[in-house]
């Protein structure tokens, strides 16, 4: 069915490969923080109302997940309150909300895949500003979609491939953190799989990434192989690779909804980045 669609952070890296997925069917108006920052409530209610789109998608974030626990402000206005306009926008005009959560919104103390009902506890100011804006969804809105995904990679931004190809470029020997555990996940895919499910009104929160799972530097490790780049991977600990913000140990996402409401699960993450690599190697 053509829909309306407008997206925010269009110049993201999902929100880039969004457009890409969406343009062909649906009528997208393609928004940017300087078209329509989501912090100005007044601006996103005026917006919204007037253009009536028949589905919101926000790919807007500030996931600079160090530079959040520095910009405790920003972080809270843009995933917290950002998030809050864009559900009374949609409430206004009676349309759904699509909104992209993450998998830092649990705090990784687990053996097995975090299901989409699993308690919450974030342990990073990233995590929490997610979260604020979930809670702000379930408080405003019947009609939405959350979609939790994890360590995304795409074309169009930096990300953990690219500065591990990078990298490779001039040094023999990298550092890699082997005790967290997740599933990265190709936006393409994922933008793919936001376009079934928007077909839909199957509401409710998802997890959804590629299949599998693995850590960082089993990842590193699989990235170099398939690009045939010869580089030693040193496993080290979270502890010992100190950044600002804290990371879940284990983030593995079960995609339970997601298979629940019938649709296929996506391909396993070492097909996807194959295919990234190949892309831009
Ligand atoms: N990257 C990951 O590994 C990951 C993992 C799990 C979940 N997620 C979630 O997935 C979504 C997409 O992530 P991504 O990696 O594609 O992010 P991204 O590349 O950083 O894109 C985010 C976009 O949001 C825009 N933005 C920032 N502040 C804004 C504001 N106040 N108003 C409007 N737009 C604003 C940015 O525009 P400017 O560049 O102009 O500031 C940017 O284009 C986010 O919700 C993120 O939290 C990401």
């Amino acid at each position: 069915m053509n829909m309306k669609i407008l997206i925010t952070g269009s110049n993201g890296m999902l929100g880039h490969d969004l457009t890409k997925v969406l343009e062909d069917r649906h009528d997208l108006i393609l928004t940017t923080s300087k078209t329509l920052d989501i912090t100005d409530r007044e601006h996103v209610l005026e917006f919204i109302v007037e253009n009536k789109p028949d589905l919101v998608i926000n790919s807007a974030a500030y996931t600079n997940v160090d530079g959040c626990e520095e910009n405790q402000d920003m972080a809270y206005a843009v995933n917290g309150e950002g998030v809050r306009n864009l559900a009374i926008a949609c409430k206004e005009i009676d349309s759904p909300l699509v909104h992209i959560s993450t998998d830092y919104i649990f705090n990784g103390e687990n053996t097995r895949p975090w299901v989409e009902d699993d308690e919450i506890g974030p342990i990073s100011v990233y995590g929490k500003s997610k979260l604020q804006g979930e809670e702000a969804i379930l408080e405003i809105l019947d009609k939405y979609f959350i979609i939790r995904t994890a360590w995304l990679y795409g074309l169009n931004g930096g990300n953990f491939p690219k500065t591990m190809l990078e990298l490779a470029k001039n040094h023999s020997e990298i550092t890699v953190v082997y005790d967290e555990v997740g599933t990265p996940t190709y936006t393409p895919d994922l933008a793919q799989g936001i376009s079934e499910l928007i077909e839909t009104d199957c509401y409710g929160t998802y997890h959804l990434t590629n299949s599998g799972s693995c850590s960082w530097c089993e990842f590193a490790r699989y990235i170099f192989e398939i690009a045939d780049v010869d580089v030693k991977v040193i496993p080290v600990t979270a502890a010992e690779f100190a950044r600002p913000a804290p990371r879940p140990h284990y983030s593995v996402l079960e995609n339970r909804n997601w298979i629940k409401n019938g649709f296929e699960p996506l391909r396993d993450y070492k097909e996807a980045i194959k295919e990234y690599v190949e892309l831009i190697k």
